[in-house]
């Protein structure tokens, strides 16, 4: 999608909510409003949304902080004036537009989700349903092709149309039996301070999102909280960094850990890697290199890896590495020809694809060609009959969804039932990419 078509972002900002989920709330008593990022709504909202995620009261300090590095977010409540603390929302929702990496190193124009809760004095009435259908037409109107989001259960957003496109892996390292046979970069790996962290992960990030479907464009409150630079962030001072400069001195990855002492047995502390940057292959292989050798560790943890990870294969023993997998980034297709265009594909071939979309906003019949170079040109799929040397496929917009970003195969949708393919080999080698997807945050 070039510049002339690209959503306005100020403008989904500050676009009202859809007035026809505004009246579906009003019919139970329910306002459904934006909220202020000045004033005391804004401060309630927040407050809100902590104690839906089980979190601490946040102090004033906090809320500040929040405040003044949210300003790209579009912030929702819904309100009832019959509670007690009516300035308070009994259900919120946050999102933005921001960019989704996808097969072929480009970016698309996403609608990111989050901050979704309903108070428990208001669940099971349809108010999530309704945020949720509110924010995804809200985006549709904006012109956004995607949404895209995190989860706390796996059971909630299918209805939406949304499926996980990318999977992620936790791994717990036994460190003694891993043994490092990856490569020994010339490189330097250097302590730096979490203010140096702050400055040097964003770009690093910027210049490297782009390399593996999945990944997003990240906002400061991410940096922040990443670096332990949030003012008053708990726990700040249990991170340690390190950068990795190539030989000619460029930084080229950051590693952000903390150490847990065994109080019993100093030899067999525990390290958490919060985040794991790497530009180059060096970077990546020095930076876990260091985190696999570190003294007086027993075991490292880190999680928001990708299935495909090479650090599997820089280790002597694979059994030293328990690895499990997780759903994890969401996404959903608005628009069908926006979306298959903008990636690229594994082969050369025609689909016809007979989409469905129970909230109308994706659905339809669609001729898919994807010439020698991977680049695909949708058009309407008339007349009844498939064109000529197309296969066909029929499916669910969160499974076309799943399949977008390369992390399942059309035949393994077809072998669950989730999708029918005239052709699925074919279809297959088609949708394939070459990498997995991944995604190294929550937002
Ligand atoms: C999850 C949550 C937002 C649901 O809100 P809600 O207003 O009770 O949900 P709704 O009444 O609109 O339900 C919408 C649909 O989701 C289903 N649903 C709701 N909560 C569910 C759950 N925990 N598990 C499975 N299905 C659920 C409902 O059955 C309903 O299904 P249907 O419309 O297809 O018949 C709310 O319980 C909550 O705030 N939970 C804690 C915070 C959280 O986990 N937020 C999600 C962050 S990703």
């Amino acid at each position: 999608m070039d510049e002339h078509t690209a959503p306005d972002r100020d403008a989904y900002r500050a676009a009202p909510v859809d007035p026809t989920i505004a009246a579906r709330l009003a019919d139970q008593g329910l306002g459904y409003r934006l909220v202020s990022h000045d004033g005391d709504e804004y401060a309630a909202w927040v407050q809100v949304i902590a104690r839906g995620f089980q979190d601490a009261e946040r102090t004033a300090d906090q809320i500040e902080a929040n405040r003044e590095r949210s300003g790209y977010r579009r912030a929702t409540g819904v309100y009832d004036a019959a509670a007690p603390m009516a300035e308070s929302p009994v259900a919120t929702i946050a999102s933005w537009i921001g960019e989704l990496a996808v097969p072929g190193g480009r970016g698309i124009p996403s609608c990111a989700i989050s901050a979704v809760t309903v108070s428990p004095t208001h669940r099971r009435r349809g108010i999530a349903r309704a945020m949720l259908e509110g924010e995804l037409r809200s985006a549709v109107a904006a012109g956004v092709p995607m949404a895209m989001l995190t989860v706390s259960e796996s059971t909630l957003y299918g209805r939406y149309g949304f499926a996980p496109a990318a999977f992620s892996t936790s791994w717990r390292i036994e460190t003694r039996r891993a043994t490092w046979i990856g490569p020994r970069p010339g490189g330097r790996v250097d302590f730096i301070p979490r203010t140096r962290v702050r400055e040097i992960v964003e770009p690093l990030h910027v210049r490297s999102r782009l390399r593996f479907a999945g990944e997003i464009e990240m906002n400061p409150p991410a940096w922040d909280a990443i670096a332990g630079t949030w003012p008053h962030a708990e726990h700040a001072g249990a991170k340690r960094a390190v950068q990795y400069a190539d030989a000619a001195g460029e930084v080229r990855g950051v590693a952000i850990y903390a150490v847990r002492e065994n109080d019993d047995d100093f030899t067999k502390a525990t390290v958490t890697v919060s985040y794991l940057l790497a530009e180059t292959d060096d970077a990546y292989a020095a930076l876990w290199r260091f985190l696999l050798e570190l003294d007086l560790v027993a075991e490292v943890r880190a999680s928001e890896l990708s299935l495909d990870e090479p650090l599997r294969w820089m280790i002597a023993d694979h059994r030293a590495a328990t690895v499990t997998v997780r759903d994890h980034q969401y996404v959903r297709i608005l628009d069908v020809p926006s979306a298959l265009e903008a990636r690229r594909f594994g082969a050369a071939g025609v689909v016809a694809l007979e989409v469905d979309d129970p909230l109308g906003h994706a659905g339809g019949r669609f001729v898919l060609d994807v010439d020698a170079n991977g680049v695909g040109a949708v058009a309407a799929w008339e007349g009844a009959d498939e064109p000529a040397d197309a296969v066909t496929l029929s499916i669910g917009i969160a499974e076309l969804s799943a399949l977008y970003l390369g992390g399942v195969s059309a035949a393994t949708l077809v072998s669950a039932g989730r999708a029918r393919s005239s052709d699925a080999a074919a279809t297959t080698r088609i949708f394939s990419w070459h990498t997995v997807p991944r995604l190294s945050f929550w937002y």
